[in-house]
């Protein structure tokens, strides 16, 4: 388990380019330990590009990345619970064998069983646990990959754009379950286009070609723009036109 001080993420003057496509420029920021921490900014900002980076799946071309108080490692990728945009499943496992595949991957013990129970209730699939990846919905998939990320109760979750499809009552329930994780002192970052999901976080991060243009609560970021009843819609457009 990586060391249980300094901030939950830290990236420093990260650059990352596709070919010559500059996905991540200069981009730094500091997400703290127990909070749900948002990232918002228009199709092709870099939210993705980011949150595959903490992961470990790509390398920053400069700049640093530490995840909880360690330089981003296979080690520390152990720590994180990653839910990919695009659902990541296997078509020929049933809905709880794809469970049970991450807690194996992430060698939970005798509380296998149940782990795996937990997380299939609370995303409302426990009934479905036999059938096949196949016949779900394209929400259900959703609900059941934000399960795989969780199952092996991982002290950062990187979630990306979790709440895509899914049902008002669901959306409400996931909220307060990650209410009770970060309150437990986890760490989510969530990439999401609507404001529901940002009014939800105790910090957002606004991005904009492959840049962090403002960091703060969102009550902060509102009250940047300096007009009474300001939305974080008009906070975000209020800090592209600073520049
Ligand atoms: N595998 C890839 N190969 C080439 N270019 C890529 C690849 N993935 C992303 N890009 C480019 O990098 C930039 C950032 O993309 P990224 O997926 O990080 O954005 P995003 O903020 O997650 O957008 P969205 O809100 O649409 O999910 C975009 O210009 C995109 O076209
Ligand atoms: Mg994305």
């Amino acid at each position: 388990m990586a060391a249980q001080v300094g901030p939950a993420v830290e990236v420093r003057g990260v650059d990352f380019s596709y070919g010559g496509l500059r996905a991540l420029d200069g981009l730094s920021l500091t997400v703290p330990r127990g909070v749900s921490f948002g990232l918002l900014g228009p199709n092709g900002a870099g939210k993705t590009t980011l949150i595959r980076m903490l992961v470990g799946l790509l390398r920053p071309w400069r700049g640093t990345v530490r995840i909880l108080g360690e330089p981003s490692s296979p080690r520390t990728a152990a720590s994180i619970g990653y839910m990919p945009q695009l659902p990541a499943l296997y078509a020929e496992l049933s809905v709880f064998h794809n469970v049970d595949f991450f807690a194996r991957m992430y060698s939970l013990g005798n509380e296998r069983p149940q782990r795996v129970e937990e997380v299939l209730r609370l995303v409302g699939l426990w009934e479905r646990r036999r059938d096949s990846v196949l016949h779900l919905s394209g929400g259900m998939r959703q609900r059941l990959s934000l399960a795989c990320a969780l199952v092996h109760q991982p002290p950062l979750l990187l979630l990306d754009e979790p709440t895509v499809g899914l049902d008002p009552e669901l959306r409400a329930t996931f909220w307060e379950h990650f209410r009770g994780l970060t309150s437990a002192g986890t760490a989510i970052i969530i990439s999401s286009h609507t404001m529901d999901d940002a009014a939800h976080c105790g910090e957002l991060a606004f991005l904009r070609v492959g840049r962090v243009i403002a960091q703060g609560t969102p009550a902060q970021l509102r009250a940047a723009t300096g007009r009474e009843g300001a939305t974080l819609e008009d906070a975000f457009l209020y800090f592209v036109r600073q520049g």
